[in-house]
Formats: C-alpha cells, sequence, structure tokens
C-alpha cells in the first residue's frame, strides 16, 4: 500500500482508540447532540486522487470554517474595503472574545475571529434578503466541491440565533463604532447560517483545492482568486486559523489550516494536498483536539509543513 494511503489508515485506527477526545461544543444546543465517537478524515492530493478514512462521508457543522468561504467571497467583491474593516494580525484571544474589540475601537483584529467574520459577512448581507449572503456562500461552497447537494441545516442556524448573545454584543458594538453597516440582525442572520452549512470531510476537502492551486479549481481549471490573494490567504490560516491556539497549530502542524467549533478542521499543505478532518471533540481553545492530532501525525509522516527547506515530492 502506497505511503499516503497506509498513513491515512494507521491515523484513523490510532484516533479510534482514543479514549480522551475533548469537549463536544454545547453553547450552541444543536452542536451538543453530536457523538464525540466520529473521526472522518480525507487527503484530497494535489495529483487528483482522493484518500479516505472514517466518517468521510458524515455532513457535519462547518461552522467557523465558513469565515474562510465568506471572506474569499467579499474579497472578490471589495477587497479594499474589507480590509477597512479588519485586521490581519493574530488575537492572541478567544475566538468569541468581546475585550479586545473595545479597546481597539471596534476594528477586529483579523477575519476569523467571530467579530472579524462578523465584520466581513456584514459586507456580504447587504440585501434585502436576510438569506441572501449566506446564500451567496453556500453558491461558493458548492461550487468550489462541486456538489449542488451541501445544504444549510437550518435547526443548527436557530439554535445558534436562539443563543448567541456573545455574536449580538459583538455585532452591536461595531455597528456603534460604524464598523459594521447593515442592519445587525441581518448580519447576524447571515452568519449564522453560514455557520451551519453542514458538508462532509470529502466536500470540504474538495472545497480546498484552490488554496492547494495558486487559487485555481483544478476539477474546472477555473481561477477563483489570484495566486497572491491565494498565499496570503494562506498566511491568514496559519497566523490566526487557530484563534488563540494558532502559534501551537503552527508549531504542531505547520500548515495554514481553518478550524470550526463543530470539530472540523480544513488544512492545505500548498502544492501537496487538501486535507479535511472532523472529530467534534475540542480542546479548550475550541479546535478539534483529535483533528489536530491526526493533522499532525499527517503533516509530520509526509513531511508536509510550509517550513521545510525541502519538502516531499
Ligand atoms: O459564532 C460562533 O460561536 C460559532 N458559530 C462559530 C464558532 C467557531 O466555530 C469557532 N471555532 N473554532
Amino acid at each position: 500500500m502506497p505511503a499516503l494511503e497506509q498513513l491515512v489508515v494507521d491515523i484513523a485506527t490510532a484516533m479510534a482508540e482514543r479514549t480522551a477526545r475533548g469537549r463536544v461544543a454545547d453553547y450552541i444546543p444543536e452542536l451538543a447532540k453530536v457523538s464525540p465517537a466520529h473521526f472522518g478524515l480525507v487527503v484530497a492530493t494535489a495529483d487528483g486522487h482522493e484518500v479516505v478514512a472514517g466518517d468521510a462521508d458524515t455532513r457535519f457543522s462547518i461552522q467557523s470554517i465558513s469565515k474562510l468561504f465568506a471572506l474569499v467571497e467579499a474579497l472578490s467583491r471589495d477587497a479594499d474595503a474589507v480590509w477597512r474593516r479588519v485586521g490581519r494580525e493574530p488575537s492572541g484571544s478567544a475566538f468569541n472574545s468581546i475585550v479586545q474589540l473595545e479597546a481597539e475601537r471596534g476594528r477586529p483584529r483579523n477575519p476569523f475571529i467571530n467579530a472579524g467574520a462578523l465584520a466581513v459577512t456584514d459586507l456580504i448581507a447587504q440585501d434585502d434578503d436576510p438569506r441572501a449572503g449566506a446564500g451567496a456562500i453556500l453558491r461558493l461552497v458548492r461550487r468550489l466541491a462541486g456538489d449542488d447537494s451541501i445544504a444549510i441545516d437550518s435547526a443548527v442556524a436557530y439554535s445558534e440565533a436562539a443563543t448567541g448573545h456573545r455574536n449580538a454584543a459583538l455585532a452591536h458594538f461595531m455597528k456603534a463604532e460604524a464598523t459594521i453597516d447593515g442592519p445587525v440582525e441581518q448580519t447576524l442572520s447571515t452568519y449564522f447560517h453560514q455557520c451551519a452549512i453542514a458538508m462532509s470531510c470529502r466536500q470540504l476537502a474538495r472545497a480546498g483545492r484552490f488554496l492547494v492551486h495558486g487559487g485555481r479549481d483544478p476539477a474546472s481549471g477555473e481561477a477563483v482568486i489570484s495566486a497572491e490573494r491565494a498565499r496570503r490567504i494562506n498566511a491568514l490560516m496559519l497566523t490566526c486559523g487557530h484563534y488563540d491556539a494558532s502559534g501551537e497549530f503552527a508549531f504542531r502542524v505547520g500548515l495554514p489550516g481553518k478550524s470550526g467549533v463543530g470539530g472540523g478542521i480544513l488544512a492545505i499543505a500548498p502544492g501537496r494536498a487538501s486535507i479535511a478532518v472532523w472529530s467534534p471533540g475540542l480542546s479548550a481553545q475550541g479546535n478539534s483536539l483529535l483533528g489536530t492530532e491526526a493533522l499532525e501525525m499527517l503533516a509530520h509522516g509526509m513531511g508536509w509543513n510550509v517550513f521545510n527547506p525541502d519538502p516531499a515530492p
């Protein structure tokens, strides 16, 4: 069996045996229903192969991984407007932190913390139909994954809308500071719906392929974004994609990655592979515990690390 196939089997076997699996997110009641026993891994390689293990085709809530796709959509519409609103610095704070936002006068540190994502989504949500913004993000992920069956789980969206008071606080504060233009309720509704997009590891790995190939979707040959923008998004994923555990993720895995509290992580080995992993139990910082460990094993085993002077072929 070739090295990658064997490694993926070994990782899934090791993860199945783990008893300490982290804590499933329960601040969004609908997410608390998911079993921590799940584990899925899909590696979509640059040469067009998919190596899969475990629950590769089970759909889960992508949550904050949607912030990546919202950013791509907003940058494509008006990049200057995005960078007028949000910075590009790691926050060193929890994903839903409020304190830094006030200290910095309503300008979020980066587009991947909740405040930054709300500010980005507000640029997309400017439409009469409150579902249009999330619809645009959904269309983008469907196109990137080549799969029109991808959908929003409305039970998850409603569950978060009913309990999303911290996000409401962030959004109202940014409205007061003029970081957000639109009606706050519309921005929040769009954000809750984009977070509730449900995808499998296979669909997510396919949707990430454009970041492996300098912004070009290898399935259609289409340039989704420029090569420069793809490099910059990968840089943001590496420095900000795991909140106050971004340094730890770079240290252990050494690849750009974006996590979500549904337990998914999308990681990119530029020129090599798009990797999606899912295990619902989280670390204290809200990132998949076993997902991170699996990526560490995979990156190490394959020699995939953006800091390698001589990456494995
Ligand atoms: O805004 C929230 O709290 C969730 N919809 C998403 C948070 C999230 O996924 C953080 N990631 N690890």
